[in-house]
């Protein structure tokens, strides 16, 4: 079966009303190939705005909203939370979980990430989640020890079965928001080895799993890491608020 590819994009604490207008205007044009979908994750406040402006501009359906953040609390006293069902009702699809800036100014671990996967997972959503390793650990060889231990908690949560619903993001760390993006080799050792540790437990779901790949993509590298075997898309972070060059990052992509 075809894999999907995905190009997704994570405004991270930038953008509002008038980057909502800019993209949706911009995506008016945008020629998609076969097989891609495409997410916009912007902040909380602007995720009803953009729902509506994609369908009244009658945007491709394989464009889609997604979210950058979740509880895993189902409803209750979580001030300053939000839940899976308040996304349901924005028309969010998509949710990145585990982002490499949670992880570490949020302190959040891989059995809350975990947590989260399983909320959204029942609320009927997809999560993207990230997983990377930081300068220190690659340097040190511990790269794939790292990318296990943030991998195993999930499926020892929501099992490997759940990872048909899941699209993961690799995201070395020293890779975002640096200019230095990892080599395209280096990009798809790391994606096969994702794949072939997912496809220890069930090879039918990491055959199928979209694996992306974020660190400072942009428009020029990005038709090189797109072409390599297990990179099925990205997870854009500063070129995605530049709308022409992630337009051209979204053309790119096509499924496998
Ligand atoms: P940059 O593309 O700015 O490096 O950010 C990547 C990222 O963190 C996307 O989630």
């Amino acid at each position: 079966m075809a894999r999907r590819a995905i190009v997704a994009a994570n405004w991270k604490m930038n953008g509002g009303l008038a980057l909502v207008n800019t993209i949706v205007s911009g995506l008016t044009s945008v020629k998609l190939q076969d097989n891609v979908d495409v997410v916009i994750c912007p902040s909380f406040p602007f995720l009803s705005e953009l729902t509506s402006q994609i369908t009244e501009n009658k945007l491709n359906e394989a464009i889609h909203v997604g979210a950058q953040n979740v509880s895993a609390h189902e409803s209750g006293a979580y001030t300053g939370e939000i839940s899976t069902q308040m996304l349901q009702e924005l028309s969010v699809k998509f949710v990145i979980i585990g982002h490499s800036e949670r992880r570490s100014y949020y302190n959040e671990t891989s059995v809350e990430v975990a947590d989260k996967i399983s909320a959204t997972l029942k609320a009927g959503l997809t999560p993207i989640l990230c997983i990377g390793e930081s300068e220190s650990e690659r340097a040190e060889e511990q790269t794939e020890k790292v990318l296990a231990s943030q991998l195993q908690p999930v499926i020892d949560e929501v099992g490997i079965e759940s990872f048909a619903n899941i699209v993961i993001a690799y995201e070395p760390v020293w890779a975002i928001g640096t200019g230095k993006t990892a080599s395209s080799e280096m990009a798809q050792e790391t994606h096969k080895f994702i794949r072939q540790f997912l496809a220890k437990a069930n090879a039918n779901v990491a055959a199928k799993i979209s694996l992306l790949y974020g660190g400072s993509v942009n428009a020029s590298n990005c038709e090189e890491l797109f072409a390599q075997a297990d990179i099925d898309g990205g997870l854009i972070g500063g070129a995605s608020l530049q709308v022409e060059q992630f337009k051209q990052i979204c053309s790119t992509a096509k499924g496998k």
